[in-house]
């Protein structure tokens, strides 16, 4: 029976990409999103991968939500913590709400995501586990405060998870990906986001294939010992 993948922000945007790949890579593949119905219905009709609706930034309906997964496909081996959302201004007009928002979905989410499933994969000795940061969690940003802490925050996640899931089998990593095209990119002012393209060496936003590549990477069968680390693709933005 193949793996179980559940890829969290799945049918859209890099994790559209992600599920798809993971999909045609032989796994079954469930993805999570959080309100927009018709969207989802048109992802499962196109790609045949089921979607689950439910707020990874709440606990219990994460808990609740993988439980009706792993009963519906079976135990889950691969996590993609890929949900994530921008609420970007200034420091100085940055709200409590603003801040709150992108910690609870893309902080607090990857925690809420990974800690039901955790004594599973200890129990089965095995498990992937591979959380989206970002190239703004390595370097900052202006105007993103709370994203970059959240994604700085990943990689502190990953390094500690994997230190702890090491000796069961179970890695985890993270991705930084750069500027990709995405509707979460797109909706950057265009002036910004044209100033933005012309820091990156390779002269373009990368494709959501582009990472979903590198997960399928990190999550085979085979990779056990790629543990703890962060792959950046970033078209040569940034280095660390
Ligand atoms: N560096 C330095 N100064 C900057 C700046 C930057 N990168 N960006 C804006 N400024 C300056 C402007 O020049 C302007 O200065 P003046 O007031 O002297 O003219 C000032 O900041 C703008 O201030 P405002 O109070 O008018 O700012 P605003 O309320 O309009 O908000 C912003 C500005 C929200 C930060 C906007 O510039 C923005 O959206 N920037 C993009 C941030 C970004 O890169 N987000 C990434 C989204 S994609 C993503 O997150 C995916 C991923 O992982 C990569």
């Amino acid at each position: 029976m193949s793996r179980v993948a559940l890829v969290t922000g799945g049918s859209r945007g890099i994790g559209a990409a992600i599920s798809k790949e993971l999909k045609e890579a032989g796994y079954t593949v469930a993805a999570t999103y959080a309100g927009n119905d018709e969207k989802a219905a048109a992802f499962t009709a196109e790609t045949g991968i089921k979607t689950y609706k439910w707020n990874v930034g709440s606990y219990d309906d994460s808990a609740a939500g993988l439980a009706k997964v792993e009963e519906e496909l079976g135990p889950i081996d691969i996590i993609v913590a890929n949900a994530g959302i921008t609420r970007d201004a200034p420091f100085h007009k940055m709200t409590k709400e603003q801040w709150k928002e992108v910690i609870d979905t893309n902080l607090t989410g990857v925690f809420n995501t990974v800690h039901p499933v955790w004594p599973g994969m200890r129990e089965r000795k095995f498990g992937r586990v591979v959380v989206i940061s970002s190239i703004n969690g390595q370097k900052g940003q202006f105007g993103q405060v709370n994203y970059a802490a959240t994604k700085a925050g990943d990689l502190g996640i990953v390094k500690s998870l994997a230190q702890e899931g090491a000796r069961f089998n179970i890695t985890a990593n993270a991705i930084c990906p750069g500027y990709i095209a995405t509707e979460m990119v797109m909706a950057v002012p265009e002036k910004v986001r044209e100033a933005i393209i012309g820091q990156i060496p390779t002269g373009r936003l990368g494709e959501p294939e582009e990472i979903a590549r590198c997960v399928k990477f990190l999550v085979a069968d085979d990779a056990q010992f790629v543990n703890g680390s962060t792959v950046s693709a970033n078209g040569a933005q940034f280095f660390v």
